[in-house]
Order: structure tokens, then C-alpha cells, then sequence
């Protein structure tokens, strides 16, 4: 487990996989994300137990501690580079959580985690062009927009750019100073 503040962040057990299924498929959620596969107890067991093959590919769940570490998320660290030193990264709260300042404080703890003990360089995220609250949430973190796939993302009928943002240890460091 990893504590920042007042939250925290683990690696998942089986028995959080109820809660995170259903953040998964709830469609607030779903909505903003890239995957839209709806995912069943079989499925979702399944790529549990494959977790830990993954060595480039990591996910945890975000806990609270002032509610007996009750979890308010999920978070994922992709695409991890170790010759180069970067990562791909991403999280959602769960609906009744958002709008708290979670959200922020979560990624506040990660970037910490990833630039002072992971040894992270540089770190990315991909937003869609659609959700201006999680584009002004990465941007409020200290994330600069470097780039965007064009037309790469479709819903609601149309296709929507996928902007890329990141942020490197220089940026992190004059953010946390500001
Ligand atoms: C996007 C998400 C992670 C943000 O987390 P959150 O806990 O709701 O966000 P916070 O309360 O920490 O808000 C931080 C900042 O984000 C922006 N923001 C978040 N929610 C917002 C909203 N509903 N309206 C406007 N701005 C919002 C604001 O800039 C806010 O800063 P402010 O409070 O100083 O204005 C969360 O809402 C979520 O999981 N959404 C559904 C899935 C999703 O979009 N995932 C991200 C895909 S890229």
C-alpha cells in the first residue's frame, strides 16, 4: 500500500472485483473511456488472475483512510518503460466520490509515487476531446498537452480527437514548488 494524505492506493484483491466491475460498466464511466467491452464475474476473474504476467502493465485500487480505507477508485500504470523511463497512465472515481477533490488528490499521490520512488521520467496520459472536466483536472495536476490523435475516438455518432498530455520530472518538480 502506498499513502498520501488521507488516501491510499494498493494492489487489487479478489475481493474488490464486485465494486470494480461495476465502476466499469457504469456508463458515466464507460462513456469517457476507450474500452467499452461490458465486463462479466467470469471475465473480470480471468484478467485478475492474469494481473500479474503483466510486468509493464499494473493496476491498483485508490482507498480512503478515513473510511477504513473504503475504496473510492481504480488506477492504472501502462506502457511502463524502464529503459526510458515513462509510463502511460490513468484512473477513475467512483460516481458518488466525484467532485471531492479525490480525483486531484489521487493523482497528485501517483505522480508523487512515480517520479520520487518509481524512478519515472516522464509520464503521459490520453484524454478525449469531450470530457473538458478531465482535460482541466490533468491540466490543474500540471499535464501540458503535447499532441492528439485525430478523429481517433468514436461516440455518441462521431469521431473525437484523443489528445495526449504529460508532464516530466522538470514540470513535476516546479509544480510541487509553485
Ligand atoms: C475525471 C475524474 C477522474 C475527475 O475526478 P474528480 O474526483 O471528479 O475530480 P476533482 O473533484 O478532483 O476535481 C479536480 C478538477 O477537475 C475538474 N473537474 C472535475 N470534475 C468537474 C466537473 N464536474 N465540472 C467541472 N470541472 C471538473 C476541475 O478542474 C476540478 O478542479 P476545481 O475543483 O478546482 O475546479 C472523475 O470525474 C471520473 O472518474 N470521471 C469518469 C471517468 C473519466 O472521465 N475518467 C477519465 C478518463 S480520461
Amino acid at each position: 500500500m502506498y499513502t498520501y494524505g488521507d488516501i491510499a492506493f494498493r494492489v487489487i484483491e479478489k475481493y474488490d472485483l464486485e465494486i470494480l466491475r461495476e465502476l466499469h460498466n457504469e456508463q458515466s464511466t464507460w462513456e469517457n473511456l476507450l474500452n467499452i467491452d461490458f465486463i462479466d464475474e467470469p471475465d473480470q476473474e480471468n484478467w485478475w488472475k492474469n494481473l500479474h504476467r503483466k510486468k509493464n502493465d499494473k493496476r491498483f485500487v485508490i482507498c480512503l483512510e478515513a473510511d477504513q480505507y473504503k475504496i473510492i477508485g481504480r488506477l492504472r500504470i501502462q506502457n511502463i518503460n524502464l529503459q526510458h523511463n515513462n509510463c502511460e497512465v490513468g484512473l477513475d472515481i467512483i460516481p458518488e466520490y466525484r467532485s471531492k477533490g479525490y480525483g486531484y488528490k489521487s493523482y497528485k499521490m501517483l505522480l508523487n509515487f512515480l517520479f520520487n520512488h518509481y524512478n519515472m521520467n516522464m509520464v503521459y496520459l490520453k484524454v478525449a476531446d469531450f470530457n473538458p472536466n478531465a482535460k482541466k483536472l490533468y491540466e490543474k495536476i500540471g499535464f501540458k498537452e503535447t499532441g492528439k490523435f485525430p478523429d481517433f475516438f468514436y461516440r455518441n455518432g462521431r469521431h473525437w480527437d484523443y489528445i495526449l498530455m504529460s508532464i516530466n520530472k522538470t514540470q513535476y518538480l516546479e509544480k510541487c514548488n509553485e
